[in-house]
């Protein structure tokens, strides 16, 4: 559509607001949504439809809903939107800078064409070993009877996984630390859209200080790993080299920050959702032991004893299903973010020029109008029929778009050959006396860990 046809259609429009909760004259719903976000979230689905109106502070928000309204700002008008406000915090931009996930426009074509090879399925597929043998080398250590933060495996896991088929670089000996440290630096954002928020972003409060320490000792570590590799003047043909290797059209290189900024971005995006992914797949198969005895059938059937290779993974199909069930209850990234560029027509409403819009994956995966049993975990709805039916952003875990994860395939591979590498050895069993409540911060973690006693097979 021109931007004349667009100015045209916007014309014609209703000049009333989208509906939405009552908002405080300062604060807007800054409190409400802040006291809960994903019931809030929820229940302003529930209460005003799928288009909602939600002042924060002075800036215009809209909380939309609808598969058919997230597909128009991701994709068939993604020209008219940037990232939203939310990657442009001093506590955000300090962590993951000018990086793949925040980056807009030329500059972001150009990063993401550079690390993109690094994504093909081919080059995906060298990757497997690595993440069976990390997995294989940690359930080394794993004895039957003992109670282990299934979470903090994971996050450590994921980490080595990232750092040493993105970076060949072996974190075995900093994983503890690197992973202690990003789990200190993401604190702030579970209080992100408060007044706390925005006073510990700019002030030196003590929140403040420790995040500034926690990153400076997090780029001792990503400097370290890229000045190793500058120095060691080795093609290691990995996505570290690829990227030191790039010229730019006038024949410069990459500076080291924007090296740095990209290394940070891959660790945290790449380590944390996967991980979630699998914490909360635990936490459900405990849950539901009918459906961990059909993945144990499965294993048995199509491995036996055998380690999982990427050939098998066509075969291991309600693993699969068991990840993405598992991913539209929690979706790591459980809500997303644009800013309109110019004024634009969304449902019949006019939607002003900077608004920011945000869709919530947490809530649009379990609408009961393209769920059935919404929040039942039943991995056997994901048949293909099932999904040829499914509007495409009913189900949305990676995003879409031009924007859509760039490790979604990897994050597949990854996750399906841990389930399945873990579950051949071990069953997991929730420790007793434990309340479980996820915590929507960066992305949806287990505020706690998730505590599990080890069963071996
Ligand atoms: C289950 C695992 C994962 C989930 C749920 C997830 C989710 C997402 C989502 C929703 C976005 C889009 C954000 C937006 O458009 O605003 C995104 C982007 C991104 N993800 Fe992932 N991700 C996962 C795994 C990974 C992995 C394994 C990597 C890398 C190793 C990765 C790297 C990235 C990067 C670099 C972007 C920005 C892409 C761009 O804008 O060009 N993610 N991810």
């Amino acid at each position: 559509m021109s931007t004349l046809d667009l100015k045209s259609n916007i014309a014609n429009l209703k000049s009333a607001s989208p509906p939405g909760p009552k908002a405080h004259w300062l604060t807007g719903v800054m409190r409400d949504y802040q006291n809960d976000p994903l019931g809030f979230a929820t229940r302003c689905a529930r209460e005003f439809g799928d288009i909602v109106s939600a002042r924060f502070l002075y800036v215009p928000c809209f909380f939309i809903y609808h598969p058919d309204h997230i597909e128009q700002v991701l994709v068939t008008q993604q020209r008219n939107f940037i990232k939203s406000v939310s990657l442009q915090t001093p506590f955000m931009r300090r962590l993951i800078g000018n990086g793949l996930l925040s980056s807009e426009g030329e500059f972001w074509k150009r990063q993401r064409r550079l690390a993109q090879p690094a994504f093909h399925r081919e080059r995906i597929n060298t990757y497997s070993q690595t993440m069976t043998a990390y997995t294989e080398r940690m359930l080394a250590s794993w004895q039957t009877g003992e109670t282990r933060d299934i979470h903090e495996d994971m996050m450590q896991l994921t980490l080595e996984i990232v750092a040493k088929t993105l970076f060949d670089a072996d974190v075995t000996d900093t994983a503890r630390e690197v992973g202690q440290l990003l789990s200190v630096i993401v604190e702030p954002f579970s209080y992100q859209a408060s007044f706390k928020w925005i006073l510990d972003n700019r002030l030196p409060t003590p929140m403040n200080r420790r995040f500034h320490r926690t990153a400076q000792r997090l780029d001792e570590i990503v400097f370290g790993i890229i000045n190793e590799r500058r120095a060691s003047k080795v093609d290691r043909g990995d996505l570290l080299s690829m990227l030191l290797a790039a010229l730019d059209e006038d024949g410069s290189q990459m500076t080291d920050q924007q090296l740095r900024d990209e290394a940070m971005t891959l660790f945290l995006a790449g380590h944390e959702t996967t991980a979630l992914t699998m914490s909360w797949t635990w936490y459900l198969l405990a849950q539901h032991p009918e459906v961990e005895a059909k993945l144990r059938a499965e294993i048995e059937s199509v491995l036996g004893e055998r380690t999982p290779t990427m050939a098998d993974l066509p075969a291991l199909k309600y693993a699969d299903q068991i990840i993405k069930e598992s991913m539209r209850l929690y979706p790591p990234a459980y809500a997303m973010g644009r800013q309109a560029l110019q004024e634009f027509e969304l449902g019949g409403y006019r939607i002003p020029a900077k608004s920011q819009i945000f869709f919530f994956q947490y809530v649009t995966h379990r609408d009961p109008r393209f769920f059935d049993e919404p929040e039942q975990f039943k991995p056997e709805r994901w048949t293909e029929e099932f999904v040829r039916q499914l509007p495409r952003y009913a189900y949305f875990p990676f995003g879409g778009g031009p924007r859509l994860c760039i490790g979604n395939s990897f994050a597949m591979m990854e996750t399906v050959l841990i389930l399945v590498a873990i579950a051949q050895k071990f069953s997991l069993k929730l420790a007793p006396g434990q309340a479980i409540t996820p915590i929507p911060g960066i992305t949806l973690r287990p505020e706690n860990g998730i505590k599990m006693i080890l069963e071996k097979r």
